[in-house]
């Protein structure tokens, strides 16, 4: 190819003109080029902390990707308990992963990210869904979300303390017992716990098909507003 221009450059009677010509366009394209690397870059870097109207900050993305790696974690924990029962596989997942801390850690961390949404959106930070009907399912679809994830540990932690037991876990304790068992309220918070526990594991896997479906089908950057 290089011997080719070369060539063409050599035959060409104005030989030096072209050659003024290409150096002049290969700076210019080289100077836009650059410019558009640093603009992207600036970009990328004012995607700050904070939600910005387009896209979710830092701190956004970071709870909503550490709480679904939590999910992830407790249901492939509980399912895999039921499918192989007590294995050294089952026993380790438990021991590195407790479901009682993993859980109390999914409470604590949705009830942050609640409290930071509702800032956001105080600030008018929040991207905002379409307003279509499918924009005002995806709204409603991810309020359900919420309100299960927060509910579900909340369940449980109501269920430990109302049995009298509590929670402990490496020796520390977590959750206090009530000092008498109360069946009227363990009973509840029990069928509640496992109830909506599955129901969360079906919306969230329409969640995530929905999310990919974005990404495959439509082709629109809602997806990559958390990413
Ligand atoms: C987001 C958090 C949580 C999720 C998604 C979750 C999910 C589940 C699921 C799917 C089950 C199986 C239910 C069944 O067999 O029908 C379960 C059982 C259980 N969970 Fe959770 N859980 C969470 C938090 C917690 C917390 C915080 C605690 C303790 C305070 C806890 C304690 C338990 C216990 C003791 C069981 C066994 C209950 C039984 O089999 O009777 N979970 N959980």
């Amino acid at each position: 190819m290089g011997v080719l221009v070369w060539s063409l450059h050599a035959l060409s009677p104005s030989f030096t003109a072209l050659s003024v010509f290409e150096n002049y366009y290969r700076m210019r394209y080289g100077i836009i080029r650059h410019s558009l690397e640093v603009t992207e870059k600036r970009v990328n870097e004012s995607r700050g902390w904070r939600d910005d109207g387009e896209r979710y900050g830092r701190v956004s993305r970071w709870l909503h990707w550490s709480i679904a790696g939590l999910l992830l974690t407790q249901f492939t924990t509980v399912l895999a308990w039921r499918w192989l029962g007590s294995t050294p596989l089952t026993q380790a997942l438990a021991a590195v992963a407790p479901h009682g801390l993993v859980g109390l850690t999914v409470f604590v961390l949705m009830a942050v990210r609640l409290i930071w949404a509702w800032g956001m959106r105080a600030a008018s930070a929040r991207p905002m869904q379409s307003a279509n009907a499918v924009g005002e399912a995806a709204r409603v679809g991810h309020m359900i979300l919420n309100a299960l994830t927060l509910c579900i540990p909340g369940a449980a932690i109501l269920r430990s303390w109302a049995s009298g037991r509590g929670m402990e876990v490496w020796g520390v304790r977590f959750i206090p017992g009530a000092e008498r068992q109360m069946p009227l309220l363990e009973m509840p918070a029990d069928w509640l716990h496992s109830t909506l526990a599955w129901a969360l594991l079906a919306l969230a896997l329409g969640h995530g098909a929905a999310a990919l479906s974005h990404r495959l089908i439509a082709r629109d950057g809602t997806l990559q507003r958390m990413l």
